[in-house]
C-alpha cells in the first residue's frame, strides 16, 4: 500500500473543533467555524463526519464553571447550546455524541456530570434529559443521538451503568431506542488483559441490538508498550477484531479511529497507536483493516 494515507479513511470526525469551548466561546454565542471547517474537509473527500460532542466534562467553555445554576443549565444553558450546535451543523452528520463521557469508572450513577469546576451541578440527569430531549429535536432523523465513552466494552460494572443511563435516556428524556446508539470510544493497550476481547463487543452490540439501538466504534487507538514488530503484529490482529465485531453486527455503523497518524496523536508517537507511523506509512494494523474489509 504506497499513497494510500489520503485515500484511506471515508469518515472524519473533529478532534476538538465541535467541542463546547469552540462552538459557544461566550454565552449565547455560536462559533461554529472550526466544526463546519472539518465538516467541509470531509465532504470534500467524499466522507462522512459525525459531530464529537455537545457535552464533555472537559474542553467546557471558560464562561461556564461556576458561573450557572443547576436549573440554568438544565432549563436554558443546555438546550440553547445543543440546539445551536446541531442545528448549525445541519443534517450532513451520522452521529452526535450528544454526551461524552458521563458515566462514572466505577459501578456508580454519573459522577462526571459536573460543570468543570469539580462541581457537581446536578444531582439526578435532568441536563442529560435536557441535552437528548433537545438533540431529538433538532437532529435530522437519520442522525443517531449517542452517548459515548471508553472502557465500555467489557462486561463490568461501568458497562452496566452505561446501559443503565441509556435506559434512563430512552425512559426519561424519551428518545426512541432506534435513535439512540452507544459509542465504544476504544482507546486501549495492545497488552493481554487490558482490551475487551471481541466476544464482549460483540455481545454488547447484540444487547444494544435487542433494544433496538446501534453502536459505533468512536475513537480506536491502540498504544503500543514498545513499537517492536511484534507489538505491531499484535496491534493490527485486535485492530482486525474490532473491525470485524462490527462488521458482522448489523447495527454497528461507525468505525473510525482517533487520529490517523503517528505523529498526530494525542497519545504521542511514542505510543504508535494509529495505523500509519510518523512518515504517513501504513504499519500490519492498516493492512489488517484492508484485508478484513476485502474477506468481508
Ligand atoms: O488550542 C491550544 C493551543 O492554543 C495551545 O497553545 C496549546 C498548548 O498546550 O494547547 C491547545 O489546546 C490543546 C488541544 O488539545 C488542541 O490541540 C489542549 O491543551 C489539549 O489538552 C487538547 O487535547 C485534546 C484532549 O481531548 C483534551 O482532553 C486532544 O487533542 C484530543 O485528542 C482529546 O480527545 C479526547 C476525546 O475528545 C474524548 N475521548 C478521549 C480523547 C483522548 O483524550
Amino acid at each position: 500500500m504506497t499513497n494510500v494515507y489520503n485515500t484511506f479513511f471515508n469518515h472524519m470526525v473533529a478532534e476538538n473543533g465541535c467541542k463546547w469551548q469552540s462552538t459557544e466561546p461566550s454565552r449565547g454565542t455560536s462559533s461554529l467555524t472550526a466544526c463546519l471547517g472539518v465538516q467541509s474537509y470531509a465532504t470534500a473527500r467524499g466522507a462522512s463526519f459525525r459531530g464529537h460532542n455537545t457535552f464533555w466534562h472537559s474542553q467546557l467553555p471558560s464562561w461556564l464553571p461556576g458561573s450557572v445554576t443547576a436549573s440554568d443549565l438544565v432549563t436554558n444553558v443546555i438546550p440553547q447550546h445543543v440546539q445551536q450546535e446541531i442545528q448549525g451543523m445541519g443534517s450532513n452528520v451520522t452521529s452526535w455524541d450528544v454526551m461524552n463521557e458521563i458515566v462514572g469508572d466505577g459501578n456508580d450513577w454519573p459522577t462526571k456530570a459536573s460543570d468543570g469546576s469539580g462541581t457537581n451541578l446536578v444531582t439526578d440527569l435532568s441536563f442529560v434529559h435536557a441535552a437528548f430531549s433537545t438533540a431529538l429535536k433538532y437532529a435530522s432523523a437519520d442522525t443517531r443521538l449517542a452517548l459515548n465513552d471508553y472502557n465500555t466494552g467489557g462486561n463490568d460494572a461501568k458497562t452496566a451503568c452505561m446501559f443503565a443511563v441509556l435506559a434512563d435516556i430512552n425512559a426519561n428524556a424519551a428518545v426512541p431506542y432506534d435513535r439512540l446508539a452507544v459509542g465504544f470510544q476504544s482507546h486501549i493497550t495492545a497488552a493481554p488483559g487490558q482490551f475487551s476481547s471481541k466476544s464482549a463487543l460483540a455481545a454488547n452490540f447484540a444487547k444494544l441490538a435487542a433494544l433496538g439501538a446501534d453502536a459505533l466504534i468512536t475513537e480506536l487507538d491502540i498504544k503500543l508498550n514498545s513499537a517492536s514488530s511484534a507489538d505491531e503484529r499484535y496491534q493490527a490482529a485486535i485492530w482486525g477484531d474490532y473491525l470485524d465485531a462490527c462488521l458482522y453486527a448489523a447495527n454497528c455503523f461507525e468505525f473510525i479511529n482517533w487520529d490517523a497518524r503517528d505523529d498526530l496523536s494525542w497519545i504521542g508517537a511514542a505510543g504508535a497507536g494509529t495505523l500509519f507511523d510518523t512518515n504517513g506509512n501504513a504499519k500490519p494494523a492498516a493492512y489488517e483493516v484492508a484485508a478484513r474489509l476485502q474477506r468481508y
